[in-house]
C-alpha cells in the first residue's frame, strides 16, 4: 500500500516538474517579448521624432507660404492642415498630391476649395517627414503609424 502511494508520488511528481517548467518558460517568453515590444515602440517613436524634425524644416521651406505658419492655410484659397478632416482621412491622396500635385474640386472642414497645388519634386522621404510633420502638428495627431519613405514610393499617380 505504502510501496503504492509512493510510486503514485513518484508517478506525479516528474510531471508537476515538467508543469512547473512550462510555467517558468512561459513566464520568461512573457517576460522578453515584452521587453522587445517595449523597445521597438521606443525606438519608433525615436524614429517618428526624427522624422518629424526633418518634416519641420522641408514644411518651413515648401510649404509655409501657402499652408502658413500654424498650417490654418487662407480660407477658400489654401486649405488648412491644421485639423484638417480631409488630410486625416485621406493619407493616401494626401500623399499622391504632395508627391504628383493636386487640383480640382476638394473639401476640407466643410470648405470646397478648387486651386492648384504644384508638385514641389521632393524625394520620398522628404515627403514621408513631411507627412510625419504635418500628422502630429497644430493639434493633430494621427494614429501614430510612422509615414515611411517605402509607403509613399509605392504611392502612384492616378
Ligand atoms: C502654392 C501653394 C501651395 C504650396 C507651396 C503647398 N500647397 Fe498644399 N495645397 C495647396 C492648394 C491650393 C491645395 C488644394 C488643391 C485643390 O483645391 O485641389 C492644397 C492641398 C493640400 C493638402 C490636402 C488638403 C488639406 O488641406 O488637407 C495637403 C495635405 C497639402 N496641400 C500639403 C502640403 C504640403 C505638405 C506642402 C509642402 C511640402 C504643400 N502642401 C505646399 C497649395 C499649396
Amino acid at each position: 500500500m505504502l510501496l503504492l502511494k509512493e510510486k503514485e508520488f513518484i508517478n506525479w511528481f516528474p510531471k508537476n516538474n515538467l508543469f512547473l517548467s512550462i510555467i517558468m518558460k512561459l513566464f520568461l517568453l512573457v517576460y522578453v517579448a515584452i521587453i522587445a515590444l517595449g523597445s521597438s515602440f521606443l525606438f519608433q517613436d525615436k524614429e517618428l521624432q526624427k522624422s518629424i524634425e526633418r518634416g519641420n524644416e522641408i514644411y518651413a521651406d515648401f510649404c509655409i507660404t501657402c499652408h502658413l505658419d500654424k498650417g490654418e492655410g487662407v480660407k477658400n484659397v489654401f486649405p488648412p492642415l491644421a485639423k484638417s478632416d480631409y488630410l486625416k482621412k485621406n493619407r493616401e491622396e494626401s500623399i499622391r498630391g504632395i508627391k504628383y500635385g493636386q487640383k480640382g474640386e476638394l473639401t476640407v472642414n466643410g470648405v470646397t476649395y478648387n486651386g492648384v497645388m504644384t508638385p514641389m519634386g521632393l524625394e520620398d522621404e522628404e515627403i514621408a517627414d513631411v507627412m510625419n510633420y504635418i500628422l502630429n502638428s497644430w493639434g493633430n495627431n494621427s494614429s501614430k503609424e510612422i509615414v515611411t519613405p517605402d509607403e509613399v514610393a509605392a504611392i502612384t499617380a492616378k
